[in-house]
């Protein structure tokens, strides 16, 4: 029915890996935990992730955008604020996407960009901390605990205002895959409240 459709919010999410908080999203979706809401597109950095295959079973529109096609980070963000701004969607879900936007993208949708980080911001974030990094970190740190964080993008990495937080202790002997499958399970919950949180609201009602 195109009234429902017209009223649904519209999410555009960017992968780069095995898209597990993609599934997530969609899986929320199919089961109600995320009302009137549908993915429009799916965005990609790497061709060969597994998440692109979960989109196309999932029937969503998905497309790699292959960054050796552009001549910088500043091109390629050009194309990818044109290919978002053509669903013109309510929100944008960084899910695993390994790219720093630059300010051309994060100027364009300001406050419209979540991110969700596996650790508990503001530590263990930042450059160059993502994937194993991060666990590797807090486990050689000592931490009692870790979690993963949903934050607004802003244009310094993993800096801006947190959505929601879920905490996971570190065990005694934890590796980075014991670490990380802990974590990755509460991301998926997290992503889903956080969503349902930030929709319809702008960053100051929160
Ligand atoms: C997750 O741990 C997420 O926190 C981080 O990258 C990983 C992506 O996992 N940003 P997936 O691609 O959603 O399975």
């Amino acid at each position: 029915m195109s009234s429902a459709n017209g009223n649904n919010k519209k999410l555009a999410v960017l992968v780069s890996g095995s898209g597990t908080n993609l599934q997530a999203i969609i899986d929320a979706i199919k089961n109600g935990d995320l009302q009137n809401t549908e993915i429009k597109i799916v965005i990609s950095s790497k061709k060969d992730a597994y998440a692109l295959k979960r989109a196309e079973t999932a029937g969503i529109n998905n497309v790699f955008l292959d960054p050796l096609k552009f001549k910088d980070r500043y091109e390629y963000d050009q194309e990818l604020v044109k290919v978002v701004n053509s669903c013109n969607v309510d929100l944008i879900v960084l899910a695993g996407y390994v790219k720093i936007l630059t300010n051309i993208f994060v100027s364009t949708f300001k406050h419209k960009i979540i991110n969700i980080h596996p650790a508990l911001l503001p530590n263990f974030g930042g450059k160059g901390m993502y994937g194993e990094i991060v666990h590797e970190a807090v486990l050689k740190s000592g931490a009692k605990e870790s979690g993963c964080t949903v934050h607004f993008v802003t244009e310094e990495v993993d800096a801006g205002p947190i959505i929601g937080q879920k905490r996971v202790p570190v065990i005694k002997g934890d590796t980075v895959e014991t670490l990380s499958k802990r974590i990755l399970e509460q991301e998926h919950k997290l992503l889903v409240e956080s969503i349902n949180k930030v929709l319809g609201k702008t960053i100051y009602d929160l």
